[in-house]
């Protein structure tokens, strides 16, 4: 077993070893990136907001014209077989379908008779430590220069991966997406503001990934009475903010500290980020005491 990737892994109702596990250099996953994904956090063996996830999968499904190949109690049994015999306590369910492998190259979709490709597995799940929380992370604005269907969670993601990358050559750990001078998200997470004790958010669009992060922290922002605004936030205000987060499954609610080189507010983590990261450990802890 490798240290990333429990097995056994799913592939197309079958647990296997990784090894095992062959799909065809013609799918459509490899040849075109024609399919779809989540990531699905696992906390003391309880997959967080399973249900919100596979209602998101479906609904990227249904906006490649994909049938969904399992049912939503099909799909459950396979995640819950993986975190089962998954080593780790907290995990990274990450699921994958694509359309399958017809016998030729053709972009228009295969015939009903190529079945799609299901993968899935369990991975650990490593979420920010308090050292890194207490520092906060750097970034980059990139201009987004991803498709007009952003709110699809699928394969296709060379954008985001050269948007991540620049980041990352720079010495910095995301890249905030600049859309018509309005930032939509970063290259693997949403964003959020502070400004003046309020609470920013864009709002979800066809240009944004609909987190389920992004839902949660909204839902507890309502429940704990923090004033929010959703709206399109222009790269000025972002450049002007006190605090800029980065939230996502993997990532939870982490403060970007430093923006293109220039401290955010004070340079520091803000209060907000701190509260919203307790808040989101609350709440995680009452689902896993639910059981
Ligand atoms: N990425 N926006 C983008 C472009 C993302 O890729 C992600 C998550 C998010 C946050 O979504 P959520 O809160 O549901 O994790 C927003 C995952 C972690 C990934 O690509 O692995």
């Amino acid at each position: 077993m490798g240290t990333q990737v429990a097995e056994p892994v799913f592939l197309n109702g079958q647990f296997l070893p990784l090894a095992d596990a062959r799909v065809s250099p013609l799918d459509r996953g490899f040849l075109y990136g024609d399919g779809v994904y989540e990531m699905i956090p696992v906390y003391s063996r309880q997959a967080f907001r399973l249900d919100q996830h596979l209602q998101r999968l479906q609904a990227t499904l249904d906006g490649i014209q994909l049938a969904n190949p399992l049912t939503v109690d099909a799909w459950k049994s396979a995640i819950f077989t993986l975190i089962e015999n998954a080593p780790w306590p907290d995990q990274s369910i990450y699921l994958q379908v694509t359309r399958g492998a017809d016998d030729k190259r053709d972009h228009a979709f295969p015939p009903a008779s190529v079945a799609p490709t299901v993968f899935a597995f369990a991975g650990p799940l490593i979420t920010p430590d308090a050292d890194l929380r207490a520092r906060g992370v750097a970034a980059i604005t990139v201009p987004d220069q991803r498709w007009a269907r952003c709110d699809l969670k699928v394969l296709s993601l060379l954008a985001n991966v050269l948007a991540r990358q620049q980041a990352v050559a720079r010495g910095c750990a995301e890249a905030l997406l600049i859309r018509d001078g309005f930032v939509k998200e970063g290259a693997a997470s949403n964003v959020f503001l502070v400004k003046n004790g309020r609470l920013l958010a864009p709002p979800k669009t066809q240009l944004m990934l609909p987190g389920i992060t992004y839902d949660v922290i909204l839902e507890l922002a309502a429940a704990h009475g923090q004033p929010l605004d959703i709206r399109e936030i222009h790269e000025t205000e972002l450049r002007a903010a006190d605090e800029v987060w980065m939230t996502s499954s993997t990532k939870e609610i982490l403060a970007i500290t430093q923006l293109d080189g220039i401290p955010v507010g004070s340079g520091q983590p803000g209060p907000l980020a701190e509260q919203m990261w307790h808040w989101y450990q609350d709440f995680k802890n009452s689902i896993m005491r639910k059981g």
